[in-house]
């Protein structure tokens, strides 16, 4: 069981003080959103790169953009260690996944809440993770949209019958009283921003929410 904290919560005036705070994560999520494919601008490759001269954390990058052929493949030259694009983006999400994992970056596909998971099934062995967005991708701080649930476990599931071990990542309105039924249907990534980032200790709020996932 995995939590990345999302560093959408974090001050982004004060990134390398913020990323010190959640030391103990299995990674950092970091959201790079474009103002097209999102109503939302954050951050891009400029930023990402400093990121590594600051942390030892390894980075999950989640592209909420179009045209993610035209990035994806420059944070995975960063050494990025996983690079999620959405499917509802992606030209070619099988070639963009193989391009991702040749040059040596784990390759995810994201899946809005609306978004079949069937719409991915074919591609499970493509890649790494998937990655459920359990809110409308955008913004942090949103509530869990509960029928995004049954999804993780349809996956979850149809990895099983394939004898595929891919992590299934839930990302958005993750918090303590709902990590465990999350687990419980598959999950085992848990993007969390603003549960850990409001928390007054950030690393005991990540061995809380770990905890969770773990006696689920
Ligand atoms: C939303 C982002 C999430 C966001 C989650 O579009 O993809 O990573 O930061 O924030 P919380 O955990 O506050 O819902
Ligand atoms: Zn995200």
């Amino acid at each position: 069981m995995k939590i990345h904290p999302s560093i959408l919560s974090a001050d982004f005036a004060n990134l390398e003080a913020e990323m010190a705070t959640i030391s103990s994560a299995d990674a950092a999520h970091i959201d790079v959103m474009d103002n097209h494919f999102v109503p939302n601008l954050t951050l891009g490759l400029p930023i990402v790169s400093k990121l590594f001269e600051v942390s030892k954390l390894p980075l999950d990058i989640h592209l909420m953009i179009e045209n993610p052929e035209r990035w994806a493949p420059a944070y995975a030259e960063l050494g990025c260690d996983s690079v999620t694009f959405h499917l509802e983006a992606a030209q070619d999400p099988i070639g963009l996944a193989r391009r991702i994992r040749e040059i040596g970056s784990k390759a995810a596909i994201a899946i809005k809440p609306n978004t079949p998971f069937s719409e991915v099934e074919q591609l499970l062995t493509e890649i790494d993770m998937l990655l459920v967005m359990t809110v409308e991708p955008g913004f942090g701080g949103q509530k869990l949209i509960p029928e995004t649930v049954s999804k993780v476990a349809a996956a979850r599931a149809a990895a099983k019958a394939r004898g595929l071990s891919i992590a299934i990542q839930v990302d958005g309105g993750v918090t303590e009283s709902n990590v465990s039924l999350l687990a419980d249907a598959g999950a085992d990534v848990f993007v969390a921003g603003s549960a850990v980032f409001s928390a007054q200790n950030r690393n005991l709020e990540i061995a809380k929410l770990r905890e969770l996932a773990n006696s689920h």
